[in-house]
């Protein structure tokens, strides 16, 4: 076989580039961040939605034919009956796609967990397949509702026990005022971009707002001094604004305005959020965001319909979980292991045994095979368990099990028709609860 075909069937049997398998104990804590989303999505009047996790190509068209998202990142491909299909890059353009299928009573208030796709250049924090929460609020357009939605990502994150974030918020006005604000900064590029080079001219051509994310020194002034989009809102879009600034005040939630978040996608309007971890690299430190797209339900066909909502992600939340020290130890231990003191023959009694302590709400452990009881009893303390139930010989004859503490290593024996109750008892307490 030539060296190239062995290489590449070593990279076949690996998980793509760009993209990790969550193994177990780390797969935990993705249930505790998304146990603890899910409650204050659930306390907020959230309902949970799944959507397919492929869409019709052009469901993702208005989330910006002139995004990097759109443009360069969207894993497509044609089924095998010549549908154009994509799988999705974003959480809201197939949720809002299915709001204007079906047509819900609004508002319509949703929460996601579910799987992305974007062909990025893979590092740290940025991923091709990586993991969204999110809630979509169809139907209303109130400030309040904006406010609400920013508490409950802030909320969350709080929950979590991070506290080293920073919440940016802008707006980007009502229809008409982005196409408006795109024409002043082309005109203004013209005029004060003409010496900065033909790459810089392409960038205004194709998208003058992603400049505001452009890393390079030398273009710096010129981004800097551009016109803001804040200073074309309409009074209508500005006192939305200025009520939203003022509900978050009211509930001592601290944010910074930056009019240069304009965020990768297309669809927004008015508010516009991200969240940004201080603790982790900058260039992927988004660790959520989200924002008003009252044109987008009609854009889909639907009847004119307002919406917000905002999408956190899990891979980076976790980094800077990890970074603040925070959301550790989520492994859960087991309360029981059982050890078999009576032989091989006795395997089924044991197993009679955990069936009925796992019934009962206590997580069991046990060995299997012919060990030996020292053997056993190893396992058991590795396994982390509050407590070891050994059937022995000896306790049999009293129809009785010994029951160890394996923190304090103190050993007492139990009726076998008191077991149960015995543990149950030590749970509650918190005995079993490690
Ligand atoms: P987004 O800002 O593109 O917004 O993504 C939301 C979050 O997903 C980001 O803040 C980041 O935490 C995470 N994320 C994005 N790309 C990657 C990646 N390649 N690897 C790891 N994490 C990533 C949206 O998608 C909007 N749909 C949010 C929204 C909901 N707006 C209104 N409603």
């Amino acid at each position: 076989m030539p060296p190239e075909s062995r290489a590449d069937d070593a990279s076949r049997f690996r998980a793509p580039i760009g993209t990790y398998d969550i193994l177990p104990p780390e797969s935990e804590r993705w249930i505790a961040v998304t146990e603890t989303f899910a409650h204050r999505a659930s306390r907020a009047g959230f309902d949970f939605v799944m959507t397919p996790m492929f869409e019709h190509r052009e469901v993702f068209d208005r989330v910006g034919a002139s995004t990097e998202i759109v443009r360069k990142e969207i894993y497509e491909f044609e089924d095998k009956g010549g549908r154009k299909i994509a799988l999705r890059p974003d959480g809201t353009a197939p949720v809002v796609r299915s709001f204007v299928q079906h047509r819900p009573p609004i508002p319509w208030n949703v929460w996601y967990l579910a799987p992305h796709f974007r062909y990025e250049r893979p590092q740290k924090g940025r991923y091709r397949q990586f993991w969204q929460l999110g809630v979509e609020s169809l139907g209303v357009d109130d400030p309040e509702v904006d406010v609400e939605v920013v508490a409950l990502a802030h909320g969350f994150y709080r929950d979590l026990g991070l506290s080293r974030f920073t919440l940016v918020l802008n707006s980007m006005g009502d229809a008409g005022t982005r196409e408006r604000y795109v024409d002043v900064l082309r005109g203004y590029y013209a005029k004060h971009g003409d010496a900065l080079g033909a790459e810089f001219e392409e960038r205004v051509a194709q998208n003058p707002l992603r400049l505001f994310d452009a890393k390079r020194d030398d273009w710096l002034e010129v981004i800097e001094n551009a016109p803001q989009i804040t200073e074309y809102l309409s009074d209508d879009a500005q006192e939305h604004f200025e009520r939203v600034q003022e509900g978050l005040h009211a509930l001592g939630i601290r944010y910074e305005l930056d009019p240069r978040l304009v965020r990768g996608l297309d669809y927004y309007t008015r508010t516009t959020f991200e969240f940004q971890s201080q603790s982790i690299d900058s260039a992927q430190n988004a660790i959520g965001g989200g924002g008003r797209y009252d044109l987008l339900a009609e854009e889909m066909g639907g009847p004119p319909t307002p919406g917000i909502g905002f999408a956190v992600g899990i891979d980076r939340v976790l980094l800077s979980c990890d970074a603040e020290g925070v959301l550790r130890d989520v492994v859960p231990r087991a309360d029981v292991f059982v050890v078999n003191g009576l032989g091989e023959q006795a395997a089924r009694q044991v197993t009679l045994l955990v069936m009925e302590l796992r019934e009962n709400g206590l997580r069991t452990e046990r060995a299997y095979g012919d060990r030996s009881v020292k053997s056993q009893w190893k396992l058991a303390d590795r396994s982390g368990a509050a407590y070891g139930v050994m059937l022995g010989r000896a306790e049999a004859e009293r129809d009785a099990v010994a029951v160890k503490d394996l923190r304090s290593g103190e050993q007492v024996e139990v009726p076998h028709e008191a077991l149960l109750a015995w543990l149950q008892q030590r749970q509650e307490a918190g005995g079993t609860d490690t």
